[in-house]
Formats: C-alpha cells, structure tokens, sequence
C-alpha cells in the first residue's frame, strides 16, 4: 500500500464511546460514537481528516494560499480557515450565499480565522469564481492550491479509508455490526467502505444521504472508492449493489431542519448530552433512529454512529431549533 503523506493538524484517534442510555431508551442494538467532531480545527468534523493530506500535497507543491469553497456554513471551509490560520497560510472561501449583516456559526469563525470570503449566489458561479482566484493568485506571482468543494477528491477521500485502520485498532478484535454516516458529497462514506476492504475490517457501512437521491450518490461513491484504490494502489472491487446509501430521509432538502433533525437533537442531547449539526448529523441520526425503530438491527448487534462535526452551525440555526428545547 501507498500511503501519503500527512500534515499533522488535528487531534487523532478521536474517541471511541458507547451510548448506553440513549441504547437502552431505544431498545434496540448497543450504539456507539465515534467522535470526529472532536478533530481539532474549531471544535473539529470530517474534513480535518481529509485536510492532512490535501494540505500536504499543497506544502509538497510549495503552495502559499489556499482556495475552497462551500455552503454559507460550510464546515469545510472553517476548518480550511483554520487550517490556514495554524499553518502561517492565506486563506480565500467563496460561499454561496448572501452575506449576513452578523456573521454566525461557521461563517463568525471564518472571519475570525481571517479568510477572505468571496460570495456568490450559485454552485457554477463558486466554481468559476474559485478558478478565477487561482488565475489572479498565479499572476500575481502566488502559488495558490485549490481544495475541491468538501475536499472529496481521490486524495481526501483516502483520510477515511485510513480511519478504518484507527477503528479497527480501537474496537479490538470485536468489529461493529454498522457504521453509520451522513453522506452529502459520497466522499466520507466511499473512504469507509474502501476502508473496510483494504483492512479486512467486516461491517457494513449505511450513509444517510443529507441531499442527494441514492441513483446519483452511489455511482459517485463508487469512483471516489476507484480513486482510493488508485492512489494507496491497492485493489478495490465493490459493486454498486454493496453501497449502501438510504435516502429517505431528505426532508424538504439540503439544511432544511425539520423535525426529523430536531428530535434527533434532543433525543443525543437529553440522553447523553451530546451535539448534533442541524444540517448533517441531526439528519443522518434521525434516520438512524428510524432505521432502528424499523427493526434494522436486533438487539446484541452493535452500531456505530460516525459523528462528523459541524457543531458550529447550531448557532446559525437559532430559529429553527428553538423547537427543539420543548
Ligand atoms: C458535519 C458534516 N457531516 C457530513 C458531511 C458530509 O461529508 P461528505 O461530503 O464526505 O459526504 C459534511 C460535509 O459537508 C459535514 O460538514
């Protein structure tokens, strides 16, 4: 295997803990987190992970600012900034958005990390704007390097494969029955399930979609996993069928918080005085709470909620939640 080099940001292994009182409410198997809202970069979430390789091909390229892009509270972004802000390097976002007149959440914090935002009101605009930095930076005699939206390339995707590795030292020698993940852009989901071949680790993965219908996440899953395979140059084969994604739990779409995401809140935060996201984890934990109501698993399996982050937006969705304390 082919491993690539990292950039030592973040705080690794994240923990590994059960839930034992929101299991014994639910009746159903024994839950755990794993808690990668804990990586570091502000609080922390999936793309810490991804960061320490892509911010290493950076440094190998001799790049001296960043560029990525996102959702007005992207986590992606913040943890870009913040990455930035620890490595000494320039920081440009383009979030699709209005800018607000009080930066909250992710955004409050980007400003803080001192990114240069750029915002842009649709996803084709964010990419062009994103290249046309880069071509600005270059001519100016800078070595920009772009992070792709969510840092879900081959490269980034890697970090979660790798995870695998760090899980299987963790659950000592009794594997999960399921890792459970809210999947958005697939990249978080294909690395586990590549992760689960290459380190012979026996679970099944089950990504609840925040956004996208399973027709196009799965085939997108499946190239990231292409990708890890070509750059740890191990082989991979899985078959669409064996990816696992439920998308039934969409709602009224992308960070739209409904009451799925609320109870799902309330539940993690009265049983076991955890955070959830309002735009990523709620969701993915509301299905998982339906998939276990349904009778998914039985009771004696173990399963494992792949907590990944996004804590700070729960403070850009103050309306939204209220609801949530009754
Ligand atoms: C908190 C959180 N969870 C999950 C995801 C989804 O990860 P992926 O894009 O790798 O599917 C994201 C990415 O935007 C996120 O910020």
């Amino acid at each position: 295997m082919r491993r690539p080099s990292e950039v030592d940001v973040g705080f690794f292994p994240t923990p590994l803990h059960p839930l034992p009182r929101l299991s014994a409410f639910l009746g159903g198997p024994e839950l755990w987190v794993k808690r990668d809202d804990h990586t570091g970069l502000a609080t922390g979430g999936n793309k810490t992970r991804k960061l320490r390789f892509l911010l290493a091909e950076a440094r190998a390229q001799g790049a001296d600012v960043l560029i990525t892009g996102g959702a007005i509270q992207s986590n992606h972004a913040r943890q870009t900034a913040a990455a930035a802000a620890q490595l000494g390097w320039e920081c440009h976002l383009v979030l699709r958005g209005t800018p607000p007149d009080i930066p909250t959440g992710n955004v409050l914090l980007d400003y803080l990390f001192g990114a240069h935002v750029h915002w842009v009101t649709t996803r084709e605009a964010m990419h062009a704007r994103m290249e046309a930095l880069a071509d600005e930076l270059r001519r100016a005699g800078r070595r920009p390097y772009l992070i792709p939206y969510g840092g879900a390339n081959a490269l980034g995707t890697v970090a979660y494969a790798l995870a695998v590795e760090e899980l299987r030292a963790q659950s000592e020698g009794r594997p999960f029955d399921a890792l459970v993940v809210a999947s958005s852009s697939g990249s978080t989901q294909a690395g586990l399930v590549a992760g689960v071949r290459v380190f012979a680790y026996p679970t099944e993965v089950v990504g609840i979609s925040v956004d996208e219908p399973q027709n196009v996440l799965v085939p997108r899953i499946a190239r990231l996993i292409q990708g890890v395979s070509d750059v740890l140059d191990v082989p991979i084969t899985v078959a669409l069928d064996e990816i696992v994604v439920e998308d039934r739990f969409i709602g009224e779409g992308y960070a739209r918080v409904g009451t799925l995401e609320r109870e799902a809140i309330r539940l993690l935060a009265r049983l076991e005085g955890l955070l959830l996201d309002p735009v990523y984890t709620a969701r993915a934990f509301g299905g998982l709470v339906q998939l276990i109501r349904e009778g998914r698993w039985r009771r004696g399996q173990r399963v494992l909620f792949w907590h990944t982050g996004g804590i700070p937006a729960l403070w850009a969705f103050l309306p939204e939640l209220v609801e949530a304390l009754r």
